[in-house]
């Protein structure tokens, strides 16, 4: 049995992840808060998690749901206190539960303290060069210097009052850093050893490929840009990026246990090892079932490749089906129209504005709970979303004037944006916030739910075998029981089927076909719905075992 050590917890954690404004709201305003996480340890403890990321909860105008810090040492005034911060962490401790933060180095917000400074200075002083600023083109300079596109839409460059443009990989108020800068770097490990100190066991590393960037003129367009791969990129994954991860390992391993870090970084798989090694951030999330079809041939290669791949860095494998940036997975498995690609970051092409792309929820949970099992059976680390445990659809009809996303407004609502999967968790099957707020609260959930929210409610899935939730329950409950080290074989099958097996017999069948097929021989501990005359169905997951 592979013997875990203090320090290596992270190689095999369920990490659940926690959108702090939609997790659950203590005080009634409306926005979920540190202390509804501190109350709501129960449900984490149950669930049988062994650690939680909380997306950023810093001091924010939210023009990006929190990725844009005024302040990366302290707490938003409507989330709580740093004391609230301490008081949720102590309560996670005590059941065991790791705590993981999210850092974004890439930009700050455009109310950090530098932004201000950097527009007051002017041209050519040191607090602008700590952004990416830079003079226009054409006559007058009021064209940007390049024709690049931000992530969210629009120009990556806007202007400001004395005419020099500054670069916004994503909204115009979340102006990018200059890691070629001293000051820059150790602001970082000063927030980094902010958080240490404070007991926190991990960090989340927002867009940890940007961060260093040659702007050497001339800048390629955008044509050519996106030819540009393997470190030749004038921002996206140089090499150099490296040296701040190690100077950044050098300082989690001075503390005991060294602190971990999982890098958010959408690079090629074969780039991703750079940022999985010890010497580096030492774990990448892999977000290569997130984007595959739900068929047979696709998962195993992702399977095959990630796991060569963490032996190659010597980290473990992560695997991800939801996070706060993608359209939740029971949503993506039930469209049945072709969408373009399965998933992209924040959106499918067209969901939710084309009529003609539908959602087959019934198939889309039954596909939902089939490839939880095999993601959960996997050698390697899992993260799961909140809401991902109670089955919840992505929510496609908010308002218009009730988005949040940058992304709605910045394409005129081509992409409907990342809302859909950030409404408040329903905690009880009660209107009108479904236990999200208190009962007397003062202003409604700060995203709207929809009333089949209470069908999904923790508290009616609770008592349900049948739900979502006891589904993830039992599946994190034995995986613990089954686990006896990382490796695993690959049992030959069907076309249609998936079949591997874990160190100590533990076998695990996924049917993507039609036909039923037989349950391997042993133990059925868990399947992800009813076998059919004792066979797995089509969609199906079982686990047996031997
Ligand atoms: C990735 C985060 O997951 C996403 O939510 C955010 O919008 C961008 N990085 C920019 O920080």
């Amino acid at each position: 049995m592979a013997q875990e050590t203090a320090a290596d917890w992270w190689r095999t954690a369920v990490v659940y992840q926690v959108y702090p404004r939609s997790f659950a709201d203590s005080d009634g305003n409306g926005i979920g808060d540190l202390e509804g996480v501190r109350a709501h340890v129960d449900h984490l403890v149950a669930l049988g998690v062994d650690a939680v990321w909380l997306s950023p909860f810093y001091p924010s105008a939210l023009a990006d749901g929190g990725y844009d810090i005024d302040d990366y040492r302290d707490v938003a005034p409507e989330l709580g206190t740093l004391a609230d911060f301490d008081a949720m962490t102590e309560a996670l401790h005590a059941h065991g539960i790791k705590v993981v933060v999210d850092i974004v180095p890439n930009h700050t917000s455009d109310r950090h303290r530098w932004f201000p400074a950097a527009l007051a200075a002017g041209r050519g002083s040191d607090e602008r060069d700590r952004y990416v600023f830079r003079e226009g083109k054409g006559p007058d300079g009021t064209e940007p210097p390049t024709d690049w596109e931000s992530d969210f839409g629009g120009s990556a460059w806007t202007r400001v009052e004395d005419g020099q443009w500054y670069l916004h990989l994503f909204a115009p108020e979340q102006p990018d850093l200059n890691w070629d800068r001293r000051d820059v770097r150790e602001e970082f490990l000063t927030t980094l050893r902010f958080w240490a100190d404070r007991g926190v066991d991990g960090f989340r590393v927002d867009v940890a490929n940007l961060l260093v960037k040659d702007l050497t003129e001339p800048l390629p367009d955008r044509a050519a840009l996106r030819t540009l791969t393997d470190g030749n990129h004038p921002y996206e994954d140089r090499d150099a990026v490296q040296e701040v991860y190690a100077e950044w390992r050098t300082l989690f391993d001075s503390y005991d246990p060294p602190r971990m870090a999982v890098a958010e970084a959408w690079v090629p798989a074969h780039r991703r090892a750079r940022y999985a090694s010890p010497q580096s951030l030492g774990q990448a999330f892999n977000f290569d079932l997130l984007t595959a079809p739900w068929a047979p041939g696709a998962w195993r290669d992702v399977i095959t490749e990630n796991l060569d791949l963490a032996a190659e860095s010597g980290s473990t494998s992560t695997w991800v089906l939801s996070n706060h940036d993608v359209i939740r997975h029971p949503t993506r498995y039930g469209i049945t129209a072709a969408a373009g690609q399965p998933n992209e970051i924040g959106y499918i092409p067209a969901f939710g504005v084309d009529p003609s792309i539908t959602v087959d929820e019934e198939l889309g949970a039954r596909r939902a709970r089939a490839a939880t099992l095999l993601m959960l059976a996997l050698p390697g680390s899992a993260y799961v979303y909140q809401g991902e445990e109670l089955g919840l659809f992505e929510v496609a009809d908010i308002p218009a004037e009730q988005r949040q996303d940058p992304t709605f407004f910045r394409t005129g609502g081509q992409r409907l944006g990342r809302d859909g999967c950030r409404v408040p968790l329903p905690w009880t099957s009660e209107p009108p916030s479904f236990g999200f707020s208190p009962a007397d609260a003062s202003a409604p959930p700060h995203l709207p739910q929809p009333a089949w929210f209470g069908g999904f409610s923790v508290e009616r899935e609770a008592g349900d075998d049948a739900s979502s939730l006891s589904l993830y329950r039992a599946a994190l409950r034995l995986r613990r029981a089954l686990t006896q080290g990382e490796g695993l074989i690959w049992e030959a099958s069907g076309p249609e089927v998936l079949h591997v097996v874990r160190v100590g017999g533990w076998h695990v069948l996924t049917n993507f076909g039609d036909e039923p097929v037989d349950v391997p021989s042993g133990e059925v501990v868990l399947t992800s719905g009813p076998l059919v005359d004792g066979q797995v169905p089509t969609d199906t997951t079982v686990w047996v075992r031997a």
